[in-house]
């Protein structure tokens, strides 16, 4: 099983691969399925701009068209380019709305992280309170 250290490894890595030359903020993302399966994703930005897509939505979509559904944690980190991150980055509303759509609110963790040694970690609810999802509006 990933520990939390692993996954923010791989969350630094993807982060290097960030297409961020309009914001200058590299942001990687690591996302646990629930198989053990690690998918990683990094911000992609667009000169138009709001086709930009944050590095957790892509690590999100990748595993989504991989076939995979549910998933148990997301390490995020994220820096102005060429600098260590000064702070936690937290997940955008978009994302965490997105993160919603897969992932039970109550036990799916963040991990926003500086480094793998100092990180905090906070559940999906706690984030995204009194959240948006398709049972309220599907039939049993
Ligand atoms: N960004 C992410 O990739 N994830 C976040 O959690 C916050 C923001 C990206 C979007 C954009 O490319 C850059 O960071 C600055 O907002």
């Amino acid at each position: 099983m990933y520990s939390e250290k692993e996954l923010i490894r791989r969350a630094v890595a993807a982060a290097q691969n960030a297409y961020a030359p309009y914001s200058g903020f590299r942001v990687g993302a690591a996302l646990l399925a629930e198989d053990g399966t690690v998918f990683t994703g990094c911000n992609i930005e667009n000169a138009a701009f709001s086709p930009t897509c944050c590095a957790e939505r892509v690590a999100v979509f990748k595993a989504v068209s991989q076939g995979m559904h549910r998933f148990t944690a997301i390490a995020v980190v994220g820096s102005p380019n060429g600098e260590e991150p000064r702070d936690y980055t937290a997940p955008c509303g978009v994302c965490r709305q997105v993160l919603q759509e897969f992932c039970d609110p109550q036990t799916f963790r963040i991990i926003m992280a500086k480094n793998e040694n100092d990180y905090r970690t906070l559940c999906l609810a706690e984030l995204l309170p009194h959240g948006f999802g398709g049972g309220f509006f599907t039939k049993e």
